[in-house]
């Protein structure tokens, strides 16, 4: 008992530890100006081209998403370089996948969950920014 208990202690710590390195916890983001899209999650991004939702969605990437996929989506190789994503619906899926669960393995978090923390309306707005960078294919 004594030593799984241990383990499970050394297991919180070591996630707390990734997700700590550049000391910022995933922040809200205001999402006032754009339509808002209710309760069901969409497949397909609402907002590509759409200017407001690129300048919130901007901003939302260099609070929550900058420090591990790097500084205006250019990526130091700590985690994938977001400008390679897929420009199409399965990429909105895969996109939609990875920022409402994050990334867990073996009890480790690479990429902390978003879902709960920011909203449909602002993850679109990442993705439509993501988009407003990507390069060509
Ligand atoms: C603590 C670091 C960290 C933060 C913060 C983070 N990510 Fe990630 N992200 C990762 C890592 C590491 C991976 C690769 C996971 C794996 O190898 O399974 C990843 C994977 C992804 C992927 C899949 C990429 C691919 O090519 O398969 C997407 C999409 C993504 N992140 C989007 C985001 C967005 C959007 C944000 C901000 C809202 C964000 N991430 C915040 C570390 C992070």
């Amino acid at each position: 008992m004594k030593t799984s208990h241990t383990l499970g202690v050394i297991a919180l710590l070591s996630a707390t530890l990734l997700l700590s390195h550049g000391n910022v916890t995933p922040q809200p983001v205001d999402t006032k100006g754009l339509a808002p899209l209710g309760k069901d999650w969409l497949e397909k991004n609402p907002y590509v081209g759409n200017e407001t939702a690129i300048e919130i969605g901007k901003h939302a990437y260099a609070e929550n998403c900058a420090r591990c996929h790097g500084l205006d989506v250019v990526s130091g190789g700590v985690a994938p370089d977001l400008r390679y994503l897929d420009p199409g619906v399965e990429g909105d899926a895969w996109f939609m996948e990875r920022i409402r669960g994050g990334a867990v393995r073996n009890g480790n978090v690479y990429m902390p969950k978003f879902e709960g923390i920011i909203n449909q309306e602002a993850m679109w707005a990442i993705r439509a920014y993501l988009f407003s960078v990507k390069i060509d294919h």
